[in-house]
């Protein structure tokens, strides 16, 4: 088996096994896929500012997430039909964060059921993830649920109001209804969000803030808001109540055109700055110095998407393992190189000023 030394080649490699409909829906963004790409390159244009010569023979990469120790601050992000990528599917995944000591956030567009995953993994660190829904009955049911199966917190997804066009040609439209997979949390439930073929059609419109009032009246549970590119949004999502906040784009998923999620992670921090709220980062993190650079800028951690499917795709839970192994050994690098021992000690100084798009460090 060929080495597989950073996330690129894992990539690679898994490129080179899935069928094209999982490529083209794994992969695809929205309309130009502008800020597809742009996730990836923004990463690229900021510069490290290494300090030198502090004794880094011994480091500590661990962190909380909404207070629970992660041995590394990169997690799993809610990604859909993980079946496509492997027939264990969220199974797998579950299985690799477990035993690397990090949290998956399972999405709502699991293959298998909210029990069934946490039961596969009973001592991992799970979140639930939620697309806001017209029928408050069902996500009151599932949330009713998570909590019931040690699921620690709700990403709730803001930026869906609704489907986006993405380029992805007919080929995956086809998959829907050739490979359905009918989502876990919804069966036995009286919906037409059970499978893969349907839904496209989830998203409405109609929520607002009001809609994360009703969710914190109805749970205990933390939530973190999920898509969030601007200091007014974010202060909004303080002013409702939220936990964390998860700045992304929806891996250029959503609107085509808006700024790369590391570029506008300055913006966000500064704005919660003082309030508690944790602010974490997906969209474009590929290397460990990408996570160095996200929290430097204020990011309690990373988020990662993509990459873990390749792994998924390419050998199951080991797969998923081999990507987050990377990540984490090169952000362990990452840190003794710029004279880091701990994350407490990465702080905005080791970044170039003015190299990001708003940098207001
Ligand atoms: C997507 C949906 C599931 O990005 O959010 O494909």
């Amino acid at each position: 088996m060929a080495l597989r030394q950073c996330l690129d080649d894992v990539e690679a490699s898994a490129r080179q096994i899935l069928p094209p409909f999982a490529i083209r829906y794994f992969s695809c963004g929205s309309d130009g896929e502008q800020t597809l790409a742009d996730n990836i390159n923004a990463f690229r244009r900021i510069r490290l500012r290494p300090r030198l010569m502090r004794d880094v023979s011994k480091r500590d990469t661990s962190t909380t997430i909404l207070g629970q120790k992660v041995s590394f601050p990169i997690a799993i992000s809610p990604t859909a039909l993980h079946q496509w990528a492997h027939p264990d599917g969220e199974h797998a995944t579950a299985k690799a964060a477990e035993s690397m000591g990090t949290g998956m956030v399972l999405s709502m567009y699991s293959g298998s059921s909210l029990e069934e995953i946490a039961d596969c993994a009973p001592s991992g660190l799970r979140w639930l993830h939620m697309d806001l829904l017209s029928n408050t009955d069902v996500m009151k049911y599932i949330i009713n649920r998570a909590e019931n199966k040690g699921y620690t917190g709700i990403f709730v997804t803001l930026d869906r109001p609704v489907a986006s066009k993405k380029r992805a040609p007919n080929i995956v439209t086809k998959a829907y209804g050739r490979f359905p997979v009918s989502f876990g949390h919804f069966q036995g439930t009286d919906t037409p969000y059970k499978s893969s073929d349907k839904y496209t059609e989830h998203s409405d419109g109609i929520n607002t803030w009001e809609t994360i009032d009703w969710l914190q009246s109805i749970t205990r549970l933390p939530i973190v808001a999920k898509g969030i590119l601007t200091a007014e949004d974010a202060r909004e999502a303080v002013k409702h109540g939220v936990s964390g906040i998860l700045v992304s784009n929806h891996g250029g998923r959503q609107l085509d055109g808006v700024m790369a999620t590391i570029d506008v992670l300055p913006e966000v921090a500064q704005a919660v700055k003082g309030t508690g709220v944790e602010i974490y980062l997906d969209g474009g993190v590929r290397l460990g110095t990408d996570v160095l650079k996200a929290l430097a800028l204020g990011a309690k951690a990373v988020f990662v998407g993509r990459p873990i499917l390749w792994g998924l795709a390419l050998d199951g839970e080991c797969g998923v393992k081999r990507v987050l192994k990377i990540l984490q050994e090169e952000f362990d690098i990452a840190m003794a190189l710029t004279g880091c021992r701990s994350v407490e000690e990465i702080n905005a100084d080791l970044v170039q000023k003015g190299c990001t798009c708003v940098a207001k460090l």
